[in-house]
């Protein structure tokens, strides 16, 4: 999402860089998208928090009737901040993992939440703990697709889930611990190609329809998220409305498997948020390397904004698009690399996955420019970190009236130093 320059460089001035800008109509729209294709009765979108959990979206989320999935206790913890209800009739948060870390179990059950267990051993947990009631299994289905291998969610190298043919036995140990499987789930992939996602939904929903009649307590089925969004061509649209029919005609599928009607999720993260965010960083110099018996020279444009901000292009070599603040369309263009302010030769948001430096056909910008990299919404500021004893930049949110609100400042040594302690460990 473009946006005004003057608005960028107000913003700029009284924020200071780098900064995110979320725009609120732009959720708003994909909120709408996904409420159109989740319309038909039983069918009910979640959102996968993990991609921009700031309580502003969450908000716009429970305004709006989407349930959550979270990840961790501190995820939930933020869904009921955020006004997302506890409980299990019906799991307004759901818990999706494949271990219980630090608050989670005990988070999962003070406020009832459902868990989604992604691994057997948890019903283990579960059991240790006390707990008797329902439970739903995340699957690894054998099959799946990420954009990148580290994001691969299903078959034999993806740690997620319980592996397909161990669901029976899964659901005896279930069983024998006081527990019912009311639910199956699986997240087949967080990857860019639709007709494929369209054809493994396929493929999950008749896997799933062949489990249901041996699960007496089914009341729901879970498809996961992964619906793409097209990064390199954000204005494409997506011929959503084929997921509709999908998700209509499974739940059909699914509730004459088992016999009963069943509910039928879907929880996306990344296609709620992506379009709406915006990095917006400086420019602080453009340098030069020239060509040597190791290589090509370069042109580097160095930003205040690094992979502590937006570690996508450093981690999986994902694209952005980028846009220097005020330049014409059809301003001529020359090979740059835009590279950030750590001390890592790899903080360079201009990369594919094999190589550190891809330069990106784009004005030449001067020192003092902004420049922005787009789409950034999910899985931005979500993945962000301290690395460096670098600040979170702070977030803005605007509103389509021209509202701007901070929504979170910008981190300060204090921040960072706070969790430090000098404290004698006695009697360990
Ligand atoms: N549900 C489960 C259980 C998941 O594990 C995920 C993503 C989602 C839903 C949402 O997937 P989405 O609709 O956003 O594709 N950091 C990576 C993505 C990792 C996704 C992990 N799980 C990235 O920046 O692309």
């Amino acid at each position: 999402m473009s946006h005004d320059p003057a608005l960028l460089q107000r913003l700029a001035a009284s924020t200071g860089t780098p900064f995110w800008l979320y725009d609120a109509a732009v959720i708003r729209q994909r909120i709408a998208a996904i409420k159109t294709i989740t319309s038909g009765e039983g069918v009910q979108a979640r959102f996968a928090m993990k991609a921009c959990p700031a309580t502003k979206v969450l908000q716009e989320m429970a305004a709006a009737g989407i349930w959550i999935d979270a990840v961790s206790g501190n995820e939930i913890l933020r869904a009921r901040h955020a006004g997302h209800a506890a409980g299990q009739e019906p799991p307004v948060i759901c818990y999706t993992s494949d271990v219980f870390r630090d608050n989670a179990l005990e988070v999962v059950l003070q406020h009832d939440i459902l868990p989604n267990i992604g691994s057997p051993g948890m019903i283990r947990d579960l059991a240790a703990a006390g707990y008797q009631g329902k439970i739903s299994l995340r699957v690894n289905p054998g099959f799946g697709h990420g954009h990148v291998n580290s994001c691969d969610t299903g078959g034999p190298s993806s740690k997620h889930g319980i592996w397909y043919t161990d669901v029976p036995a899964a659901q005896a140990a279930a069983t024998a611990a006081g527990m019912q499987v009311v639910m199956l789930h699986a997240h087949i992939g967080s990857g860019p190609q639709f007709d494929e996602l369209l054809s493994n939904l396929n493929r999950l929903v008749n896997e799933f329809a062949d489990l249901a009649p041996s699960l007496p307590h089914l009341e729901a089925v879970s498809l996961g998220g992964g619906i793409p969004h097209n990064y390199r061509d954000p204005s494409a649209t997506l011929p959503l409305e084929k997921l509709g029919a999908l998700f209509t005609a499974a739940r059909e599928t699914l509730s004459q498997a088992a016999g009963r009607p069943l509910r039928l999720e879907i929880e996306p993260g990344r296609y709620y948020v992506a379009p709406a965010g915006t990095l917006v960083t400086r420019v602080t110099d453009v340098k030069q390397t020239q060509t040597n018996e190791k290589g090509a020279g370069a042109t580097f444009a160095m930003v205040d904004a690094g992979f502590v901000d937006l570690v996508r292009p450093a981690m999986y070599g994902s694209w952005h698009g980028i846009e220097i603040v005020g330049r014409p369309a059809d301003a001529p263009t020359e090979p740059i690399v835009v590279a950030g302010p750590l001390c890592e030769s790899g903080d360079v948001f201009t990369r594919d996955d094999a190589e550190l430096i891809q330069p990106r056909d784009l004005p030449r910008p001067v020192p003092g420019d902004l420049l922005t990299l787009r789409d950034t919404g999910a899985y931005g500021y979500a993945m962000s970190s301290n690395y460096n004893s670098v600040g979170r930049a702070p977030q803005i949110w605007l509103e389509p009236d021209g509202t701007l609100l901070q929504i979170s400042r910008r981190e300060t040594l204090q921040d960072i130093l706070k969790a430090e302690t000098n404290e004698l460990l006695v009697d360990v």
